[in-house]
Parts: C-alpha cells; structure tokens; sequence
C-alpha cells in the first residue's frame, strides 16, 4: 500500500546520521510495512507478535512468524536466545529483517535479539500498547531483565522504522492506559508544551517528537536523556515498595506531583507552577497521592537505589530554565515533602 492511500498520519524523523529512522503515527500505519520491507532490500522477514497473526500485515517476502508473550516474565535472556536459534534455523542474514508487534516488553527484546544476532539485523517495531507508543520502541534502548533487576543487559541498536498504528489501541486494557497517560503527562514538564485536550494521535506524536528530539541530542544516555527520567525516581521507589501493586505510569504520575512539589520546596518554581503538576496529573485521570503504607524513610531508601543517584538523592526538577538533574538534594527536604503529600487510605 502506498503511503497516499494511508489515513492521515504524522511522520516524525529521528534524525542520527546513518541510524535515522521515520516514526509514523496514525490509524492504519501498520500497512506500512510491505513497503518498509521491500525498501530494505531484506529477502526475509521474522515476525516476532505477541498480538495474533493477523494484527501485522504480510510482509510481501518469505516470512516466519513467531509467537511472543508480552510481560516482565518472558523479558529475558532465555527468551532472546529461543529467538536468536529460530532466527538461524531459518537462514536469517544480516541483510534481512525483523518485525516485533507488542507492547514494550516484547519491542525490548525483540529489538536486543535483533542488536545481537549476526551482531545486529535491521528491526522494524510495531508497539501495541500507548506506552510502547509513546515511549519504549522509539529511541534504541533495547534490554531484557535478570533476576536480580529490570533491563539489566541490554544494548543500543535504533529500529529502521516504528509504526505506532493508534488502531492497534482499540484492544488494550482500560489499566494499560495509565502506563502511557503517566509518560504523556510527564511530557508536559519536559517540554512538548500543554498536551491536554488534543486527539490522542497528537498526544501520541508530541511525546514521540519530544523523545526524538532529547534522543537526538544524547542517543545513549550521558546528559539529556535524563529528562525522560521526569518523576520516575520516586515512581520507580513506589513500584519497588508497593511490590508492583502500583503500576509505573501510576508511579510515574504521583511522582511527577512530587517532583512538582519538592522543586517548590527547593525554590526553583513558585507555587502555581507546582499546583500545575496536581492538575496534569490529574487531568489524564492518574492518581496523585501517595499509596497508604510505604514510609517516607522507606521510600527514601529505595530513592537512594536509583540508578541517577551518583552523588545522594538525585531528581530531574523543574525550573524557570526548563528541567534539569539535580544532585545531592537533601535528604529533610526530601521526607518533609513526602510526608506532607497527600496519602491515599
Ligand atoms: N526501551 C525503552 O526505552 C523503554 C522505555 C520505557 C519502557 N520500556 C519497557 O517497556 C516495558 C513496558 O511496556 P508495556 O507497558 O507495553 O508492557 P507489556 O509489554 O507487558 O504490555 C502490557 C500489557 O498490555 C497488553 N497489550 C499490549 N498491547 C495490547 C493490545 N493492543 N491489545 C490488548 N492488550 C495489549 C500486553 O499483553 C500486556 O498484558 C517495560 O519492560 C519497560 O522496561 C522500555
């Protein structure tokens, strides 16, 4: 199918020199592929879906597909290597492709198989659920878990294309929304502008343009790249204490109040702008107060765990310069903050 024959989509460049790619956006989008196929050159295609087969168009080549599970569970070394077998099983070469369909866990390793077979073979994602959308599959981050972490090996390897078909959203569970609203209201404070009120399509591309855009200036995560980590320090503490009962974009969003609240504490925004951070969050229908049970001392030990937290507690805070890291916050401040949040009973 020819790209005029599409529904209106929006097309977003993420421009890194021989490693560009297009991330096409809209209903439909998916259709896409053949063409994206065929311009690769690739004599074979592996699909890998978690979503059924007939989700992801024929590909117009010789084509095995594969059946992923998405979840933390299969996000796994054992899992990349089943694939990587049933790659060479079927004469894959390095000039040929894979697909991934499903949410972030299955574009993740999907996407390392592919960085790591034959040393690297092109991969074209097909996110499925708002997260993966508006996050996971764009920006070259692939990884799978160990038992002792989450994405603990991994490796850069940016896909050749990324079709977030909105189309694909139709089936996914009202609780995965909160996982992509939690990003997407996170992107209000790290510079895509007041996404509220928009079609979720341009929700959708001003969160995957704003991503583009911080990836393009730090593809592998030694300075900007932190922004996206906007109200993650604390959320990823509540996921941790909560043992998961609180899901990220949950975590993400009373986390984003936090991080509003505590660059208050610190001086760096006024008041309003602080409130502001309770009204997005809100607005996307996230929660805003902390769960009933974890301490705030609790929380500040699992804080200290953050992988930012090189020089004590560390956050990406708001500022009238826009957002930035900060180092060696003190730990008062801190708990004061946490323990004047408002508690969920
Ligand atoms: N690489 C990156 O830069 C990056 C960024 C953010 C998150 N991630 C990773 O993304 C993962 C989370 O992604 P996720 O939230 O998509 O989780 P997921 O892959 O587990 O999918 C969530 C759930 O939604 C279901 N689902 C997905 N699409 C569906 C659809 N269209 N219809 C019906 N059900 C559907 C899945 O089966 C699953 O039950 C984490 O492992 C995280 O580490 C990676």
């Amino acid at each position: 199918m020819s790209e005029t024959a599409l529904r209106p989509h929006r097309t977003i460049r993420v421009e890194l020199g021989d490693r560009s790619y297009p991330v096409h956006i809209g209903a439909g989008v998916r259709n896409l592929l053949p063409e994206i196929v065929a311009g690769s050159g690739a004599k074979r295609v592996v699909v890998v879906s978690a979503r059924p087969r007939e989700s992801v168009p024929e590909t117009g080549v010789e084509t095995l597909f594969l059946t992923a599970r998405d979840g933390e569970q299969d996000k796994t070394l054992s899992t990349v290597e089943d694939m990587c077998r049933r790659f060479a099983d079927f004469h894959l070469t390095r000039s040929d492709l894979v697909v991934s369909c499903g949410g972030g866990t299955t574009t993740d390793s999907v996407g390392f198989a592919a960085a790591l077979f034959h040393r690297g073979v092109a991969v074209v994602h097909l996110p499925t659920s708002l997260l993966a959308q508006v996050d996971a599959s764009v920006g070259g981050k692939t990884a799978v878990n160990l038992p002792q972490g989450k994405n603990l090996v991994g490796a850069y390897w940016q896909p050749k294309a990324v079709l977030c078909d909105t189309d694909f959203l139709q089936t996914l569970p009202r609780e995965e929304w909160t996982n992509g609203f939690g990003e997407i209201a996170r992107c209000h404070f790290i510079g895509a502008g007041d996404l509220r009120g928009l079609p979720l399509h341009e929700q959708i591309g001003a969160s995957v343009a704003r991503k583009a855009s911080i990836v393009m200036a730090d593809e592998r995560d030694t300075g900007l790249r932190h922004l996206l980590n906007y109200g993650h320090t604390l959320g990823h503490a509540l996921e941790r204490a909560t043992d998961f009962a609180m899901r990220h974009g949950e975590g993400v969003a009373v986390g984003t109040v936090f991080a509003g609240r505590l660059a208050a504490a610190l001086g760096r925004i006024d008041e309003a702008r602080s409130a502001e951070h309770l009204e997005v969050v809100a607005h996307y229908g996230l929660p805003t107060a902390l769960p009933a049970g974890p301490t705030p001392a609790e929380l500040v030990a699992l804080m200290r765990l953050d992988k930012k937290a090189t020089d004590g507690l560390s956050f990406v805070l708001d500022s009238a310069r826009g957002p930035e890291l900060v180092h060696a916050v003190p730990e008062r401040v801190v708990l004061e903050v946490l323990e004047a949040m408002p508690r969920r009973l």
